[in-house]
């Protein structure tokens, strides 16, 4: 009886410890990461359409017909405000990247970025 309930206050001492390990910076400190002080084109935001939309919006035939490769292209839709409305499937917009939105920290970094007049 006695190592029974010495066993289960064990394995619910494990399982709890083990919930508090984490190898994810963001998952750890949460938005406490999500630097928006000051995102540029080249620190931020160009990262982030290479890794989510660039495979679809590269140069040679662009989905669309929108390449997003170059700082001047970017602008174009950051300023007509279809970067925004796809982003966050806003204003009749479809959704961007199509298979499912961007983390709440990078839309608040390109929300950021547009409204500091897109620098690069
Ligand atoms: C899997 C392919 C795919 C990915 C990844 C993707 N797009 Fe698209 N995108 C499309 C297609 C297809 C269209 C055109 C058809 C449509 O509007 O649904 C499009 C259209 C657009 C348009 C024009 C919308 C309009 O109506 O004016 C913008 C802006 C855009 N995408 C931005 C992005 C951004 C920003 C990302 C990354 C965050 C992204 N896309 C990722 C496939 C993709």
């Amino acid at each position: 009886m006695k190592k029974s309930v010495f066993i289960t206050g064990a394995l619910v001492f494990l399982i709890s410890i083990s919930g508090c390990y984490y190898d994810n910076k963001t998952e750890m400190y949460g938005t406490a990461v999500c630097d928006t002080a000051n995102p540029t084109y080249t620190a931020i935001i160009q990262p982030m359409i290479n890794q989510n939309c660039i495979g679809c919006h590269g140069s040679s035939s662009p989905s669309g017909g929108v390449s997003l490769t170059t700082y001047a292209q970017v602008i174009v839709v950051a300023t007509k405000g279809n970067l925004e409305g796809t982003m966050n499937q806003s204003g009749g917009y479809a959704l961007m990247p199509p298979g499912g939105k961007l983390s709440a920290c990078k839309l608040n970094q390109m929300a950021k970025w547009i409204r500091n007049g897109a620098p690069q």
